[in-house]
């Protein structure tokens, strides 16, 4: 879901001075971590959420992060394993490549 960040301060002058959004568009945040690899801190937006349009309060969209994703029934198991009862939700695919630590 897209949400405000604060804006009742300094940062909420600026993005008005600007005539920009305070809303980011619609992400999910990560953090991947792996022996001897290096930490991958990211997020990913929602594709055909009309915020990414209208513009992300922190400029964090980039293409290759808006993901498709997909509507799951109500009943329909999660990936590790869970019953949502009447309460569906959604499915994303997506690859991640972590670099050498060090690197
Ligand atoms: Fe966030």
């Amino acid at each position: 879901m897209p949400y405000p960040i604060p804006h009742d301060g300094p940062v909420g002058a600026m993005l008005e001075s600007v005539d920009r959004s305070p809303v980011r568009a619609a992400h999910l945040h990560f953090m991947v971590t792996a022996d001897d690899l290096r930490t991958l801190v990211t997020h990913i937006f929602v594709d055909g959420d009309p915020q990414i349009a209208i513009g992300d309060s922190v400029f964090g969209v980039k293409e290759s992060l808006i993901k498709q994703f997909t509507q799951q029934d109500p009943g329909t198991p999660t990936p590790d394993g869970r019953d949502l009862g009447d309460r569906s939700w959604a499915r994303a695919r997506f690859g991640i490549v972590l670099a050498p630590a060090g690197t």
